[in-house]
């Protein structure tokens, strides 16, 4: 695989204020990579490092082969963003929003009528393509500022919180377009606050916290990366607060939880623990329903990673 996005150390400060730390990262051609991280880690910011709205303090990227400090206009014309604030003009029709963006791009009048009714149907805003973008739904507006993105064709689209305020319909559409985007072979990169929606639309993910890359992989890599407390779900036939406590005094286990009908422990380690509780509860006279190891979600590594911070 081929990296189509290398950030080398990048970094921006607002006055004494580090926005984004010396962040390294590789961004392969043809995935759909993730920025998920609290409000205010950064990712904006990063956004625009990358798309050239703003400079980098120190640090850099190189881009399909062109570096971000000298080579941007380079990179502009192989790029389409999708911004975290509506970026239509309110007062122009659909078809019109996405004319001006063409005539940007110096594309001619039949590329541009040809290329937006593309879209316009794409996006399912045709029928509504004569009428002006300030009386369209936040789902509309938003489908339309994808449009936008994408109308220059670009290798690369950038999407700053795309589905955030909008409804779970609209929040579905957004996704299957983006990933029907991706499958004709846009890399993708996609910022969001929204665990669920990163590990149901990225191929890897860095988790940003205060600037920071703090971790980085695919879903399944991340979880992994916090189950050196292994989670095991045991069913018993009835659980009683004798072997509860007992439970609590063996040496590998370090907590006992008590979610409905399960037990839930967390063990050190991993190896031989199915057979050790299954002996100890046998010789308990407990009759083992089922055991199994219970998988950390998304967000049990997210908040383990921010350390619960709360950030507005
Ligand atoms: N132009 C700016 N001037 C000063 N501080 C800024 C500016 N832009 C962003 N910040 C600060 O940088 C941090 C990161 O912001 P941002 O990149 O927008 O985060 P995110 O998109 O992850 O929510 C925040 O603390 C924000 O207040
Ligand atoms: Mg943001």
């Amino acid at each position: 695989m081929k990296n189509i996005i290398e950030i080398k150390n990048l970094t921006k400060k607002f006055g004494n204020f580090t926005a984004v730390d010396h962040i390294n990262l590789k961004v392969q051609e043809g995935e759909i990579f993730g920025f998920l991280g609290p409000n205010g880690a950064g990712k904006t910011t990063t956004i625009s490092m990358l798309t050239t709205l703003i400079r980098p303090t120190s640090g850099t990227a190189i881009i399909s082969g062109h570096d971000l400090t000298t080579r941007g206009v380079n990179i502009r014309a192989i790029i389409g963003v999708v911004p975290q604030l509506f970026s239509l003009f309110p007062e122009l029709t659909a078809k019109e929003n996405l004319a001006y963006i063409g005539k940007l791009y110096g594309m001619n009048p039949s590329q541009i009528k040809e290329r937006s009714e593309y879209l316009l149907k794409i996006i399912d805003l045709y029928d509504h393509r004569d009428r002006i973008a300030d009386i369209f739904s936040g789902g509309m507006k938003q489908r339309l500022s994808l449009a936008a993105g994408i109308m220059s064709n670009p290798k690369i689209l950038f999407m700053d919180e795309p589905t955030t305020g909008l409804d779970p319909q609209s929040r579905i559409a957004m996704r299957n377009l983006t990933k029907d985007l991706n499958k004709h072979g846009i890399t993708i990169i996609y910022t969001t606050h929204d665990m669920e929606e990163a590990e149901k639309i990225c191929d890897r993910i860095s988790i940003m916290d205060a600037g920071k890359i703090i971790a980085e992989g695919t879903s399944e890599e991340l979880k992994h990366m916090i189950s050196k407390f292994h989670k095991i779900e045991i069913e018993i036939d009835s659980p009683s607060k004798e072997i509860i406590s007992e439970l609590k005094e063996l040496p590998y286990i370090t907590s006992v939880e008590i979610s409905g009908p399960l037990i839930i422990v967390t063990v050190k380690e991993k190896d031989d623990v199915f057979h050790k509780l299954s002996e100890f509860l046998h010789k308990k006279h407990q009759k083992l329903l089922e055991i199994r190891f219970k998988e950390p979600t998304l967000e049990e590594v997210f908040i383990q990673l921010t350390k619960e911070e709360l950030r507005d």
